[in-house]
């Protein structure tokens, strides 16, 4: 009986090792939602509620997941959740890396200027915005923008704790995790943290821009770490504290990204 409860919880790893990774996880986007809606302003702040249907935060945490869950349904959309930059290149070339606008530095920029266009229908706009929250978020998880030939560590297998996943996967959850388990918790904690020199940096650029960072955070601070130890096949196991001592970067990167997707969204409503 033992051996045969013992397989099954090495089935039910494996089963759950073997969930494909979307984005960052739901936590992670949700933590990027409750800072940004903090940080917007009066109109920015109406005209949010008005196009999404309800009061902030909850409208626009519940929305910013969104993306994540249409996208089986619209596998045309699947591609613009990330941009593959590859490693050891000099950055982002939209003419290599986003081909008919179909990676997410061009999504950001086009649900941009969708949502700022009040000549468009309210639909149309609104799920503009739906996208604009969810990949303003994406552009800031490292691996979404960087490529070593593996779809920005999917196909490099880990086991983290005894449990078989992905460089990617836990990139887009374990490490968020390991911030706590409330988004709303963890985002007020990462919001006391943003000095107002960290506000002023981050407020500026394009989306572009915030890829080529992520792509070289991916590059120094993720692949640079398993440098030649990255194998295909045989899982690399990662140290049992490397979701807790990655979680600052993740942290920081979250953080980047509520004031960004403040900014941006009280930029598209100003007037
Ligand atoms: N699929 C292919 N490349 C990817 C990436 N960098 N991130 C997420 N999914 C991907
Ligand atoms: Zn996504
Ligand atoms: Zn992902």
């Amino acid at each position: 009986m033992r051996v045969v409860m013992g397989l099954w919880i090495v089935l039910l790893g494996l089963v759950s090792g073997a969930a494909p990774a979307l984005a960052w996880g739901a936590e992670g986007h949700r933590i990027v939602a409750f800072i940004a809606a903090s940080q917007l302003d009066g109109r920015a702040r109406a005209e949010v509620t008005r196009l999404l249907g309800g009061p902030l935060p909850g409208s626009m945490v519940r929305v910013s997941t969104w993306a994540d869950e249409i996208r089986r349904d619209r596998p045309r959309t699947a591609a613009w959740h990330y941009v593959d930059i590859p490693l050891g290149s000099a950055g982002y070339d939209a003419a290599r890396d986003c081909r008919h606008g179909n990676c997410v530095v061009a999504q950001i920029e086009r649900d941009q200027r969708l949502i700022a266009d009040r000549t468009l229908a309210a639909p149309v706009r609104a799920e503009a915005l739906r996208f604009l929250i969810h990949f303003v978020g994406d552009v800031h998880q490292p691996l979404h923008a960087a490529n070593d030939d593996d779809r920005g560590g999917n196909e490099v297998h880990v086991v983290l704790n005894g449990r078989r996943t992905n460089l990617h996967a836990v990139w887009d959850d374990a490490v968020v995790r390991a911030l706590g388990h409330s988004p709303a918790h963890v985002a007020r904690r990462l919001e006391r943290q943003i000095t107002s020199a960290d506000r002023a940096r981050w407020r500026r650029g394009t989306a572009m821009d915030w890829a080529n960072q992520s792509f070289g955070i991916a590059t120094r601070d993720i692949y640079a770490r398993f440098r030649g130890r990255t194998p295909r096949y045989a899982p690399l196991i990662l140290p049992p504290n490397y979701a807790r001592d990655e979680a600052p970067l993740a942290a920081r990167q979250l953080e980047r990204a509520g004031v960004r997707l403040a900014w941006l969204l009280n930029r598209a409503f100003a007037r």
